[in-house]
């Protein structure tokens, strides 16, 4: 049985349609990323399954407990739920100690003073925070200040827990600590969990499946692995990881073997769709994939390099191709190495089967 179940969720805010009909399952155990562009649904989602939004169609279920059903017009209260959440910007109250701010999901829920201070206690242990209960929020560094909205979420010991950009306020450095931090705390607590993020890698590094939102509708559901190496479509793949972008003509088709002309250029790559030998198409390379070589081959062209960046762990070369495609003659190619290039002419190796090649119009 899932611990959170949605099916053909909608919701409108007034005549805007946000939600358009969003299913998911969260298994026992598991974390599921939403991921998506700003303005895609993702914290509207998470309202919707806590209870603080009213979708219009369909239904979410918790376990063997239906949190709320258009049809059967059941509509459970927020702390109802049972379900634990964490805001987008956190939203600790500024006036009130640490120790407060955690205690309130249990005062709300009408607990004893004693239990209250016990659980309060425990759940500022468990995230290494004990000893700054009588703090006030503005008194806590902002990776300090996330984990006590964790602690209030966690505090009444939900078997699930939403989070909504739960690192967006912690600095590139801290952010990386802190998501394997928070992977291994849900996971030791044997929580489930349902959380957005716009940052892929974010997503990936999480996660167990990621779900990728396109305008209120899903685009993908699948591992990391597979919504990464096969995005099943144009957008999936744009979306994910840095890429070369390649518009052209389908010339010869073979299986899904496919060759295309981009401005009078060849390039072979794999079809991630319905072609058509004449359709225009787009091919999406990943950057890692792209390597220089000395040496002509299968897969290379002939490039000339333009820049080289260091990028401290990595190099990122770039690399002009002349294609004479109206009036564009150049398209630049880039791609990671670990070690810099000297200027001049490279082979430009694009292995056919990392090259996706998408339909478009
Ligand atoms: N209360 C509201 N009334 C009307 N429209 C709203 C309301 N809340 C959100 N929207 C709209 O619904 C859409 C989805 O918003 P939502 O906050 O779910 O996006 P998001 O994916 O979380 O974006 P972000 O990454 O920026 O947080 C947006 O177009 C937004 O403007
Ligand atoms: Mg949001």
């Amino acid at each position: 049985m899932a611990d959170i179940l949605v099916q053909d969720l909608h919701l409108s805010y007034g005549p805007v349609d946000v939600l358009k009909g969003v299913s998911l399952a969260v298994e026992p155990g598991q974390i599921l990323a939403l991921l998506g562009a700003s303005g895609s649904g993702k914290t509207t989602l998470l309202r919707s399954v806590a209870g603080l939004e009213t979708p219009r169609a369909g239904r979410i279920v918790q376990g063997s407990n239906t949190l709320y059903d258009a049809d059967r017009r059941i509509d459970l209260a927020p702390e109802a739920r049972g379900l634990g959440f964490v805001f987008q910007s956190y939203a600790l109250w500024p006036h009130r100690t640490v120790n407060d701010n955690v205690a309130y999901p249990l005062r709300l829920r009408k607990l004893g003073r004693a239990e209250v201070e016990e659980k309060v206690k425990r759940a500022l242990g468990s995230i290494g925070l004990a000893h700054l209960g009588d703090r006030f929020p503005h008194q806590l560094s902002g990776g300090q200040q996330q984990r006590v909205a964790l602690a209030r979420a966690l505090v009444y010991e939900p078997k699930v827990i939403l989070l909504d950009e739960p690192l967006s306020n912690l600095d590139a450095k801290l952010r990386e600590e802190a998501r394997i931090w928070l992977r291994r705390l849900i996971t030791n607590l044997g929580l489930s969990a349902l959380c957005v993020t716009h940052d892929q890698v974010e997503a990936m590094a999480m996660a167990d499946r990621i779900l990728l939102l396109d305008q209120g509708r899903i685009a993908q559901n699948g591992t990391p692995r597979e919504v990464y190496e096969r995005p099943t479509s144009l957008y999936v793949a744009e979306f994910m990881g840095a890429h070369n972008r390649f518009e052209g003509t389908v010339t010869a088709l073979d299986g899904d073997r496919v060759t295309l002309d981009v401005g009078g250029r060849t390039l072979r790559g794999r079809a991630r769709g319905p072609l058509e030998v004449g359709g225009r198409a787009v091919a999406i390379i990943r950057l890692e994939r792209v390597s220089a070589r000395r040496d002509p081959g299968p897969d290379r062209v002939a490039m000339t390099l333009g820049e080289s960046l260091f990028l401290g762990d990595r190099w990122e070369l770039v690399f002009d191709w002349e294609v004479a495609s109206g009036g564009e003659t150049r398209q630049l190619v880039r791609a990671f190495a670990l070690d810099g290039l000297d200027d001049g002419v490279w082979q430009v190796e694009l292995p056919e089967q990392d090259l996706m090649v998408f339909p478009v119009g």
